[in-house]
């Protein structure tokens, strides 16, 4: 006779996480540092949302686009029935989250515009998701409640992540780790809205990242690249170059690189670097953002179109067969067809390997919300096309 409570009927009991994840790298490493945690507390991770208990949504906001793509599909999700393990509420959907930038751009405004959604947790506070989930499981238990009562939590005040939650153990790929070094961005380029979402810059102590990768390495990864939102600002009791030699000094790590350079903060010390230790791959992605001094000071980038040329030149003196890769924003308020051109001459001078190419889009509390979003629709489209075109051709022949 089969017995209850065996093994198998437990085994089927596991809450099952679906995470949907939006963004750069940083929300990549951060769907793991939630996939880790919840790990440790019994849940499963799937890949198929239709059937996940709980569904996470770890959002981007860099621009309009990328936040119209996760309020559509929210929507979808939400119409999802789900034979529920954790609980069974009237309706019988899934818990929904919301994490990552949109929480933090738009805190407990989510739930207006997202009723589905049961929870919505800050960039600093993903570490509260196990004890939110238990809330949740608990206060919605059925028939105690009215149907149309629902519970709502959101988290959005931290300032600064546990040092515990990097190292649960959790990478989605097996021989490839992203590894955290710096948080936040203090930089306030004026049309980012990372500083309010992420942040100030926080620097993670240089012994705790090596104890990561040490840890990543026990596990057989070993290749890694080192994450920050202006990853060659990173300072702590060592340097960013000094940082680089001990990873390389690391045994069992075959391969390392970084991303995302800011120009501003790379130096002829950092190419010396890159070209001397073995281990760190000759790649560097140095977003100019646009060729004209005038655009580049209303950017707040603080550095000028000749900073940026001679940087490119020392790269290439000195960092043998570097790549060099680049983002560029077009259509910034103000920006004439002369500054566009400067753009184009600098992309077509710079011989990048590659380029990313966006269509500026204004953003809430950066200080270029306050600037006329002047530049015709048909203008950003045109000054996309034609530098991707140009970037296409270049990056062909370098083939
Ligand atoms: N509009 C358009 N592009 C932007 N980026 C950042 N903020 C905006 C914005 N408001 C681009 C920059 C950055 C990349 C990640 O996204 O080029 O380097
Ligand atoms: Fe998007 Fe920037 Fe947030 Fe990354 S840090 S998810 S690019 S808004």
């Amino acid at each position: 006779m089969p017995t209850r409570g065996n093994s198998s009927s437990s085994e089927k009991k596991k809450p099952v996480l679906y995470i949907r994840t939006f963004g750069c790298q940083m929300n990549v490493r951060d769907t793991e540092v939630v996939c880790g945690l919840l790990k440790r507390q019994g849940y499963k991770i799937t890949e198929e949302a239709g059937e996940a208990d709980i569904i996470i949504f770890n959002t981007c906001s860099v621009r309009q686009h990328a936040e119209d793509k996760v309020w559509s599909e929210i929507g979808k999700y939400a119409k999802l029935r789900t034979p529920y393990s954790v609980r069974r509420t009237h309706n019988q959907r899934p818990i929904i989250g919301l994490i990552g930038c949109m929480a933090q751009n738009y805190k407990e405004q989510i739930f207006q515009r997202a009723p589905s959604v049961d929870f919505v947790v800050g960039s600093s506070d993903i570490h509260k998701i196990p004890s939110i989930l238990k809330r949740l499981a608990i206060d919605h238990r059925p028939s105690t409640i009215d149907p149309l009562f629902q519970v709502k939590i959101w988290e959005t005040d931290g300032s600064k992540r546990p040092e515990e939650i990097y190292h649960t153990g959790y990478y989605q790929d097996k021989d490839h780790a992203y590894v955290v070094i710096s948080e936040g961005c203090s930089n306030y380029c004026s049309y980012c809205l990372v500083p309010y979402v992420r942040g100030d810059l926080h620097n993670r102590d240089y012994k705790e990242i090596l104890k990561e990768i040490e840890e990543a390495i026990d596990n057989g990864i070993n290749k890694f690249t080192l994450l920050g939102q202006n990853v060659n600002a990173y300072q702590s009791t060592v340097s960013f170059v000094q940082l680089l030699k001990l990873v390389n000094g690391i045994k069992g790590l075959e391969e390392f690189s970084f991303i995302t350079s800011h120009p501003k903060d790379t130096s002829v010390e950092l190419f010396q670097a890159m070209q001397d230790l073995e281990k760190l791959k000759k790649y560097l992605h140095l977003p100019v953002q646009s060729g004209s001094d005038k655009i580049l000071k209303l950017m707040n980038r603080g550095y000028s179109r000749r900073f940026y040329l001679d940087l490119v030149q020392n790269y290439r003196k000195i960092v043998k067969e570097g790549l060099l890769t680049t983002d560029i924003i077009v259509g910034f308020p103000t920006e004439t067809d002369k500054d566009f051109q400067e753009t184009y001459d600098l992309v077509k001078g710079a011989g990048f390997n590659a380029a990313y190419i966006f269509k500026y889009s204004v953003r809430p509390h950066t200080a270029a919300e306050n600037m006329p979003d002047d530049v015709a629709k048909v203008d950003k489209e045109r000054r996309h096309k034609e530098i991707l075109g140009l970037q296409k051709e270049i990056s062909r022949k370098k083939r």
